[in-house]
């Protein structure tokens, strides 16, 4: 295993052929059980709003947000290579605003690099950050910040255009891409096509790694869960009993006992 994990180990890891494992994390004790674990990379997605803040989407989150969170999972982490979401609004309207705020989660976090959304539209803004020496992991397919756009989170299927996005942002800089709902022979070609890692998520085995939101994984957070996701355990389960055995015994007088009190 590697030491500490760069964007250079990711372009090793896909020439050699060794999956890449990324998760989401957004707080330091899930992030040091995600770096013990040897996860590869973690992502700081800007899915905290949903599946953290409860919001109906990714849209309201703030750069201030992902920074708060971005640097409790740096405190957390030793050696897999944090990467922190660029939320919506935060880089679309010009490179300027783009460079200001992916700087200023670099500078305030600590992290090993940043992640937006969007191809062929984005290529001057990847490049443009990537020159001034700041790494991006592009992400296309399903693009969550234009859900009211796409009309809904759908697997999306138009090959050219998925193609195209993906040359743009690979060609443009960035060190690895997220594919996000796409039909596995489509991503396999694109995985297959692109010198820089692919990360899957909902795009079938072909990709260079995989993704997925750690409280989906773990069945954290039941509002939904997409298709794609297997439930690696049940933690919901697991706290809400832990919770009830606790409530029980406060209730009957059992908690605290001697050995949980002060002589
Ligand atoms: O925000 C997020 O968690 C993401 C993943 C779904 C890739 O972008």
């Amino acid at each position: 295993m590697a030491k500490t994990v760069s964007t250079t180990t990711l372009a090793n890891m896909k020439k050699e052929g060794e999956k890449i494992t990324m998760v989401t994390g957004y707080d330091y004790p899930f992030a040091r059980l995600l770096d013990e674990s040897g996860i590869d990379t973690i992502l700081v997605g800007d899915s905290v709003g949903v599946v953290v803040a409860g919001y109906k989407d990714t849209l309201p989150v703030t750069v201030d947000e992902m920074i708060y969170h971005g640097r409790a999972v740096v405190c957390g982490t030793e050696r897999a290579l944090v990467i922190i979401d660029l939320p919506f609004m935060s880089y679309q309207v010009s490179i300027e605003d783009a460079k200001f705020q992916a700087g200023r989660i670099m500078k305030e976090t600590g992290a090993g690099a940043v992640k937006l959304e969007g191809g062929v539209t984005m290529r001057e803004t990847i490049k443009a950050l990537v020159d001034i020496g700041i790494p991006v992991c592009g992400h296309i397919g399903l693009t969550p910040q234009a859900v009211n756009q796409l009309g809904g989170f759908k697997v999306q299927r138009e090959k050219e255009r998925l193609l195209e996005d993906a040359r743009a942002v690979a060609e443009a800089g960035a060190f690895a891409v997220v594919i996000e709902c796409v039909p596995t022979d489509i991503a396999t070609e694109i995985s297959q096509s692109l010198t820089i890692p692919t990360i899957g998520i909902g795009a079938g085995v072909g990709c260079d790694g995989q993704v997925l939101v750690l409280h989906d994984m773990l069945s954290l957070f039941d509002r939904f869960r997409p298709s794609f996701v297997k439930q690696y355990a049940d933690l919901g389960q697991e706290t809400k009993k832990a919770l009830e055995n606790y409530s029980r015994e406060v209730k009957q007088g059992i908690f605290p006992g001697a050995e949980h009190s002060f002589k």
